[in-house]
């Protein structure tokens, strides 16, 4: 019989810690529900004591999903746990995930303590959390450079405490795949009542070996796999969902299967990407929309002869439907709601209605409305309720002659207007939208995205403003990419000019 990986989801924790993706708590709920449709076994679902928003989503989301465990993470610090406790009082199975650092750096230079202390308080912490809670994780923070004796110590005191998951983090994306196998073995090996905890990876990618990393571990004993949906998370991101949910489903070699129906992959992928404002490369592996695209003439032969010739997965089998992109100006209202739920996008009827009529309008500019377009369309309620809007835009540009932009904002119901002239179209525009704002801004990164592939597509806009030295994100999406691009810069204002 195959054995058992258990997938923690920590999209909503550790992902949710990218500088501006952040969820508001509906937003959360429904990336709760997706997971849980889809079968993932634990979800991380926020760090309580770190805000009140965090607080509010553990107890939200605790009430929304029913059967897989919910954890809330905490440091090795009572406060902390007793909040966490808090947060899941309404969790069917409440897991709460404490812990400490472990290397030497982390004992030295953040602690300012040494080994033994270190475990004193990594035990306490554990003990302390099994008087809320039966089911408690440990976390050995910076794992992957802790040295191997001195991590089975720990493993093996906050197991005696009562930790049932013991989480060993890469948390610098440092080591290599044989060597974070090797880790794994080693506490196998070594710690003497290991058979009493389940051992978890937790993999970041900072060096682009996550997913290898997190497979080795599993080779050498790990059965439960930190990931996050896209594998998105701080700096280069954690491991991703996706790929470790493929990985062991097609290698039937390593005799290792999880719960997840992975038929939902592509679905969850995109929902995440359209709430977090996150667009997906497009080579990433499973989700990324060219992973099954074939360009060259001798794949496309071979796959259209045998598509095992140069596929190793069907796309149907992640949720990857070609008969999906089936809207158009003639569909109604009920296609367009099926579409939606399909994606876990459940709308009341004005809801509907609203979004609707956005529907009719793009499709006047674009024959074939696809998942994305709706998905993107359902979720510019966001903007529509925003106190900066853009009222409307008038661009003249072209080779050899300046660009004139006016702009008309709606600023919290008052109009505001003005003309500029740039070295393109976005230039003016921006120019002449900064006119009406007096605030000193800088654009830091622009990035226009199709969203999928002819003349008439949205362009998907990410733009990050550099404001009073803090950086804000904002996105827009529109058949008309000047349009979208301020549509971006206004939804990054929007978030300083609210506070
Ligand atoms: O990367 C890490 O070490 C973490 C822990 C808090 C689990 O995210
Ligand atoms: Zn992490």
């Amino acid at each position: 019989m195959a054995d058992r990986l258990y997938i923690f989801d920590t999209t909503l924790r550790d992902g949710e810690q990218v500088p501006g993706c952040q969820l508001n708590t509906v937003e959360k709920i429904e990336v709760a529900r997706a997971l849980e449709s889809m079968g993932v076994d634990i979800i991380e679902a926020g760090f309580p004591v770190s805000s009140p928003g965090d607080f509010n989503s553990v107890v939200e989301i605790s009430k929304a999903v029913t059967w897989p465990t919910i954890c809330a993470l905490t440091r090795a610090v009572p406060r902390d746990i007793e909040v966490a406790a808090e947060a899941l009082r309404f969790a069917k199975r409440g897991r709460i995930h404490t812990g400490i650092g472990t290397s030497d750096s982390h004992i030295r230079y953040k602690f300012n303590s040494n080994r033994d202390e270190i475990i004193e308080r990594a035990v306490a912490a554990v003990k302390y959390a099994k008087k809320f809670v039966e089911d408690v994780q440990f976390y050995a923070e910076d794992a992957g450079r802790t040295d191997n004796e001195y991590l089975a110590r720990v493993i093996e005191a906050v197991i005696k405490a009562g930790a049932t998951t013991v989480n060993i983090p890469d948390t610098t994306g440092y080591c290599l795949p044989d060597e974070f196998g090797r880790k794994i073995r080693f506490l196998k090996e070594n710690v003497s009542n290991i058979d009493k905890a389940i051992i978890a990876t937790h993999c970041h990618n900072d060096l682009g070996l996550a997913t290898a990393n997190t497979v080795a571990g599993i080779m050498n004993g790990a059965r439960q796999a930190e990931v996050t949906i896209n594998g998105i998370g701080e700096r280069a991101g954690n491991t991703s969902l996706e790929e470790v949910a493929m990985i062991m489903k097609c290698h039937h070699d390593l005799n290792i299967e999880t719960n997840i129906n992975t038929k939902k992959i592509y679905s969850i992928s995109r929902t995440v990407s359209n709430l977090m404002n996150m667009p997906v490369q497009p080579n990433k592996a499973i989700v990324g929309r060219n992973a099954f695209a074939h360009s060259s003439g001798i794949h496309q032969d071979g796959v259209l002869k045998n598509r095992e010739s140069y596929e190793i997965i069907d796309p149907k089998d992640v949720g990857i439907d070609e008969n999906s992109i089936v809207l158009t100006a003639r569909s109604g209202r009920a296609a367009l709601k099926h579409r939606l739920e399909v994606h876990n996008v459940h709308l009341e009827q004005d809801a509907l209605d609203a979004v609707y009529d956005k529907f009719l309008k793009l499709a006047d500019s674009k024959k074939d409305i696809n998942d994305d377009d709706i998905l993107m369309l359902a979720g510019k309620d966001r903007i529509a309720n925003a106190r900066i809007k853009l009222d409307y835009l008038q661009v003249s540009s072209g080779v050899g002659i300046k660009s004139v932009a006016s702009v008309g904002l709606d600023i919290a119901g008052e109009k505001f207007e003005a003309a500029a002239s740039g070295n393109g179209p976005v230039d003016a525009s921006i120019k002449a939208v900064k006119q009406i704002i007096h605030r000193t801004m800088t654009v830091k990164e622009f990035l226009i995205q199709a969203i999928t592939k002819g003349s008439d597509d949205i362009g998907k806009v990410h733009m990050q403003v550099e404001h009073g030295g803090h950086i804000y994100y904002g996105f827009g999406a529109n058949t008309d990419i000047v349009a979208a691009s301020i549509e971006a810069y206004i939804d990054a204002i929007n978030k300083f000019a609210e506070q």
